[in-house]
């Protein structure tokens, strides 16, 4: 089944080819009616944004072209993992487009990494692009302290043409701080959660400097719209990818091991680890927590890695396969004498060949294991497929959800880390929390307990 570019094979999890381990595709049938109810409610805020107006971005960005070498990204989870998903689709293996900056995603706080970037950019050259919804988060914030006052530094009171901000419309520190220097800034629609926002300004302005094509991505998001509503899942990518693994799920094959076969799809299956994971790893009332355990893998890379495990190891996984049929130019091999066996047979054949030889080797392997797979067809990784996927996935999501009973647009888990976080880091209002945290962490020792917690008091 499939929307244009994109096909879905389930064959793979089909009980009949693979046994005991495989769907009862019978079953759907029957149970039909109840997982269609599963597609029906309010769009959720990420479905308007494949009809957003981008004149206004490309606008901006025409005059800059040209104009600097380097983008650094400050965002983190769902507020850097699609412009790493889009540089690595689009931009990788050069380092940038001709007149483009090449981009530094700064999603982590470990002060090596900073520190040499900063020591290696011209602040003359640099545009910084800042993102963070709620305009709070202490890694980005942190790191955005650090590179304004290095742009200060060198540039004075108009270092703030340098920085383009991305965050809620009206709220947050950080749209205080931007109206306030006088930053671009283009907004995050409030409906609209961290994991879901690549295709919002929070993609679409890292794409744009990079000269990735924003409209097409959001043509191929708006195609792949219109599939997610038909109701019959062979005609309905999102809802079939939505029904296999969560059937998986409930037969206890937890772990959604996701594997393109394309290295410009790498960091697609990082972004989507995060919207999987983040989104459907929740507890619920009167019943078990749900949470398939989403794993990244590349191929061929990992069938000399991780493929033993999901061969013969435990039957608790699903392999989630893609593919990119279209390679472009293929790369021979030189033609080879026989003289050398592991050569002689790969005289005069294509390296994309052999990929897609090496594809159908770990279909067969899986299978012949017992381990069920879903294989995806993109036949070009370009912007439209991409949208396309992007936008399959998150309505997958979203159906996944309503299957669950559980809600995918919130991170109560994630929101824990960061309350602790600013305890720990002093920040007003915070930290109350710190005696009872440590009083947790010191467990039953009473000496500990009372050690630490006298200590902190003091030291708050
Ligand atoms: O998906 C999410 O909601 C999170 O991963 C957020 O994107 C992440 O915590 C960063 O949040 P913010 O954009 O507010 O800095």
């Amino acid at each position: 089944m499939g929307e244009g570019k994109i096909s879905l094979d389930l064959r793979t999890s089909d009980r009949r080819l693979i046994g005991r381990s495989g769907l009862d595709f019978a079953q759907w049938r029957e149970s039909y009616p109840e997982l269609v109810t599963a597609l029906i409610g309010p769009a959720p805020g990420y479905a308007a944004l494949p009809d957003q107006q981008v004149s206004d971005l490309l606008h901006w960005v025409e005059p800059l072209k040209g104009g600097c070498d380097d983008l650094v990204l400050l965002g983190i989870g769902g507020s850097g993992l699609g412009a790493r998903m889009l540089n690595c689709a689009f931009i990788e293996p050069a380092s940038r487009k001709p007149g483009h900056p090449r981009l530094h995603v700064v999603d982590n706080v470990d002060p090596r990494r900073l520190r040499h970037l900063l020591g290696e950019l011209d602040p003359h050259r640099t545009l910084v692009n800042v993102i963070t919804k709620s305009g709070s988060t202490a890694e980005t914030m942190a790191s955005f302290a650090v590179v304004r006052g290095w742009l200060r530094e060198a540039l004075g009171k108009d270092y703030g043409e340098r920085v383009v901000a991305v965050t809620d419309p009206d709220l947050g520190d950080l749209r205080a701080l931007a109206t306030a220097e006088g930053y671009r800034t283009f907004d995050v629609p409030s409906d609209v959660g961290g994991r879901f926002s690549v295709l919002s300004p929070v993609g679409l302005v890292p794409a744009a400097l990079l000269g990735i094509d924003a409209r097409e991505l959001l043509a191929g998001a708006r195609a792949m719209r219109t599939a997610t509503g038909n109701p019959d899942w062979r005609k309905n990518p999102a809802l079939a990818l939505a029904l296999a693994l969560h059937q998986h799920h409930l037969a206890g094959r937890r772990i959604v091991s996701v594997m393109p076969y394309a290295d410009g799809l790498r960091d697609f299956a990082l972004w989507f680890a995060q919207l999987w994971a983040e989104s459907l790893g929740k507890r619920r009332r009167g019943t078990d927590p749900y949470g398939p355990t989403p794993q990244a893998a590349l191929g061929v890379t990992d069938q000399h890695s991780q493929l033993q495990l999901y061969v013969d190891g435990p039957k608790d996984k699903v392999v989630w396969l893609l593919e990119v049929t279209d390679t472009g130019d293929d790369v021979r091999v030189p033609p080879q004498t026989d003289e050398y066996s592991s050569l002689g047979y790969l005289g005069g054949r294509g390296l994309g060949e052999l990929l897609r030889a090496e594809l159908k080797g770990t279909v067969l392997a899986l299978l012949r294991a017992g381990t069920p797979s879903l294989v995806l067809t993109l036949t070009a990784l370009d912007e439209r497929s991409l949208g396309s996927l992007v936008y399959l996935c998150q309505a997958a999501v979203s159906i996944t959800g309503k299957l669950a009973v559980v809600n995918v647009y919130d991170q109560p888990g994630v929101e824990e880390g960061k309350r602790t976080t600013y305890a720990y880091m002093g920040r007003e209002g915070y930290i109350e929390r710190l005696a009872e945290d440590e009083l947790l962490l010191a467990g039953t020792d009473p000496d500990r307990r009372l050690h630490r917690a006298d200590a902190l008091v003091s030291e708050a």
